[in-house]
């Protein structure tokens, strides 16, 4: 692929922009400035400086973030921060999004990717991909309370029942609970819908992919093959 390409699939940028960069001695591949932005390279595992920044070639981005409380998952965050800051700029430029999002006050994994059918196979409301979310309550959590979330509760302006899935109480005021859809505040009007009131929220797990133990709040990294894999299925 032509360098000014790879630059602008890379999130550097319009075409115009990247070959000013290239223009401009800023762009290195193998140690050596190149200053011709036809000049064609093979992208697998390339590597490159931009500015002196050194970059690895990938066609998708596929990356989980542990959120932290007081970010929104939209771009024009206006009440809060923005998830879409916690990670690098040119991840934007290319279009990367979040999969699905939680609330500002919600913690947790967070998946992003600039992928459209990875994005639309974990999103599809058809695929029933699982999210457990850690709850903690306000009040005590009943036995009839976790029973109502076990065999469904109706949601105002919603169709159909929401049912809580593999609920196992951890805490007199906390549980873990599994739910397949994944409607507006699903979590937190479910335990309204039983008499109750969400005090914190954290996701865990999407499908069998689980937050990663050492990524901390605020961090983000790249997904390995594997990891991508057992996402998809
Ligand atoms: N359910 C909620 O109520 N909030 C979230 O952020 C995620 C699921």
């Amino acid at each position: 692929m032509r360098l000014d390409k790879i630059l602008q699939s890379q999130g550097f940028g319009s075409r115009k922009e990247c070959q000013h960069l290239i223009s401009r001695g800023l762009v290195e591949v193998d140690e050596k400035i190149c200053l011709d932005a036809k000049q064609v390279f093979q992208t697998k595992g390339l590597e490159f400086k931009v500015s002196g920044h050194s970059y690895i070639y990938v066609e998708k981005v596929y990356i989980v973030l542990n959120k932290p409380q007081g970010y929104e998952c939209s771009h024009q965050a206006v009440h809060h921060f923005s998830v879409y800051e916690l990670l690098p700029q040119l991840f934007n430029v290319r279009g990367v999004q979040s999969i699905g999002r939680l609330d500002q006050d919600t913690t947790g994994l967070l998946l992003f990717s600039d992928d459209g059918q990875f994005i639309q196979a974990l999103t599809h409301p058809k695929k029933h991909v699982g999210k457990q979310y850690l709850v903690n309550t306000i009040d005590p959590l009943t036995d009839d309370q976790l029973q109502q979330l076990q065999e469904g509760v109706v949601l105002r302006g919603e169709k159909g029942s929401f049912i809580a899935k593999d609920v196992k109480r951890l805490t007199e005021n906390s549980c873990l609970m599994t739910v397949h859809q994944g409607v507006y505040h699903q979590v937190k009007r479910m335990i309204a819908a039983v008499g109750n009131k969400v005090s914190q929220l954290h996701r865990n797990k999407t499908g069998s992919f689980e937050l990663p133990h050492d990524l901390k709040e605020g961090e983000w990294r790249y997904l390995s093959i594997d990891e991508i894999e057992q996402i998809k299925h």
